[in-house]
């Protein structure tokens, strides 16, 4: 499609990128698509296949039958695996914990990743999220943003989110592990820690939600403009 536009956001766990990114697709009226969601998804139904995430080929097989359907309305996001919506299972413990095992493989990360790119091909304006969007799947992207965000500031983010949701109080502790062994599993699959040759770093650590959706919008509007 000729003026395509497409924005492509990397990042680790906790840096805000699904909300920022969703945010800022809905002010546009762009297309969104969360990849991390489509792992996860494909973590689902190799679990629900009972298909052993050892077995590599096995995993292969799983991921290119897996009859994936995500919509890309940043406003409904919604995750149907076959006839079954998932849009809020894929985010279970249960998944997190395995997730790794689907997106370190390689053949069905070149599957999920020819599935995205179709995805983008097909839509006019996109906002796409993940670990590898700026340098894999679309290093062609118009915008390539690596959003990061302190430890800290992550730690800080998530807690508030798990007390939200729960109104648990987990301990400090408990949440640093979990985030920095979250790191360690997801950066064996790609590395998304440093920005490639011209993806411009957009560090959230001392912005507000709106500070960063608002970079963003900056640096969509630049491109636009110019175009
Ligand atoms: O962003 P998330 O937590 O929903 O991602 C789920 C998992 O998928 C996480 O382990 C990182 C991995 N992932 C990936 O390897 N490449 C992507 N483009 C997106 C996510």
């Amino acid at each position: 499609m000729k003026n395509r536009l497409i924005i492509a956001v990397d990042g680790p766990s906790g840096s805000g990128k699904s909300s920022v990114c969703r945010a800022v697709a809905t002010q546009f009226g762009a297309d969104y698509l969360d990849t991390g969601a489509m792992y996860r998804a494909a973590t689902w139904y190799c679990l629900d296949q009972q298909v052993d995430l050892d077995d590599e080929d096995a995993v292969a097989v799983a991921v290119e039958e897996l009859p994936l359907n995500i919509s890309t309305d940043p406003e409904h996001q919604i995750i149907c695996v076959d006839q079954t919506d998932v849009t809020e299972a894929i985010r279970e413990p249960r998944i997190s914990e395995a997730v790794s095992e689907v997106a370190t493989n390689r053949k069905a990360r070149q599957l999920l990743i020819n599935a995205q790119r179709r995805i983008i091909d097909e839509s006019g304006f996109i906002v796409a999220e993940g670990r590898d969007i700026t340098t894999v799947v679309a290093p062609d992207a118009q915008v390539r943003v690596l959003l990061t965000a302190s430890a800290e500031a992550r730690l800080r983010r998530r807690g508030l989110q798990l007390e939200a949701a729960s109104g648990a109080a987990e301990t400090q502790e408990a949440l640093r592990r979990q985030v920095l062994e979250r790191d360690k599993k997801d950066s064996k699959a790609s590395n998304f820690t440093e920005a490639a040759d011209g993806v411009a770093v957009l560090d959230s650590s001392d912005l507000t939600f709106e500070e960063t959706v608002n970079s963003l919008i900056t640096r969509i509007d630049d491109v636009r403009q110019g175009a």
